[in-house]
């Protein structure tokens, strides 16, 4: 699906908001989006309601076994907040505006910030398996960008600024807090590829080199949907693998979820302890 007019995307967009409003009045102020193995933050949402991804018009569904395809609604750390449990991703074959559709759909419900996770390889030496790094920036190896085609002036200009799309705020709460729970936590940039390869050596060396200290599968669409429409951004990482060009080991899915599991009470308490401070 790719939105050819302006007037279709909000047609679309329109739908599935009402169809979500005709079956909770809870307004959420806080878009969760649960990575690759990071479903457990939902545990601790007190539930309002939860919608099927499936039962919402237009809502792409998750192909990916681990994520389980769904928006639950509730409380969290005293805020409204609505997770997405279970995200797309582009090697699944969706658009990159099928990406950033339920970012458009959770802004329209009112969600004015943006909490996203993810697992990701870690290239920087100092990083190890079960970290986790606060993201303070990205580079969008995706080569495509969910803003290309019509752009609807109402939801954000054309050319969005990306001065700054993990904001400072957010990241000084989360340094604060999490040094106040005694939790390590790593401090870099996202870069952003297409899967569903994991990198040769050379790949990882090059990126490396280019800045980055994280590589992952996704984000990056759904950061730059929200910049777009001006949320408010905060990203977390966790490392499931080391991607050490010279001393790198083969990794399967099965030891990306396990270091995903290490990470995740972390994280978990990282993105509670923040809401808790807004
Ligand atoms: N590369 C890309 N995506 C990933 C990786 C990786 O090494 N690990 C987990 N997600």
């Amino acid at each position: 699906m790719v939105f050819d007019t302006v007037a279709e995307f909000r047609a679309k967009r329109n739908d599935a908001v009402q169809f979500i409003q005709s079956q909770t009045d809870f307004i959420p102020d806080y878009l969760l989006i649960l990575g690759t193995g990071l479903g457990q933050l939902a545990d601790e949402i007190e539930t309002a309601t939860s919608i099927d991804y499936e039962e919402i018009p237009h809502f792409p569904t998750s192909t990916v076994e681990s994520h389980a395809g769904r928006l639950i609604f509730g409380v969290l750390g005293g805020k409204n907040v609505v997770a997405m449990q279970g995200r797309f991703h582009y090697y699944e074959g969706y658009t990159m505006q099928q990406i950033a559709f339920p970012v458009r759909v959770a802004r329209a419900l009112g969600a004015q910030s943006l909490f996203v996770s993810n697992a990701c390889g870690g290239l920087n030496p100092n990083f190890r398996r079960g970290d986790i790094m606060l993201i303070n920036d990205h580079i969008n190896f995706l080569a495509d960008n969910p803003l290309i085609g019509p752009n609807d002036d109402e939801l954000g200009p054309r050319f969005p600024d990306m001065s700054e799309p993990y904001t400072t705020r957010l990241v000084e709460i989360a340094e604060t807090v999490a040094l106040e729970h005694a939790i390590k936590m790593h401090q870099g940039v996202y870069l952003a590829v297409s899967g569903p390869t994991l990198e040769t050596k050379a790949e990882y060396r090059y990126m490396r080199r280019l800045g980055a200290d994280v590589v992952g599968m996704s984000t990056v669409p759904e950061v730059i949907a929200a910049v777009h429409m001006g949320m408010d951004v905060m990203g977390i990482s966790v490392i499931t693998d080391e991607c050490f060009p010279d001393a790198l080991e083969p990794v399967n899915m099965e030891h990306v979820l396990e270091g995903a599991a290490m990470a995740e009470p972390k994280m978990t308490r990282v993105i509670i302890s923040v809401l808790e401070r807004l």
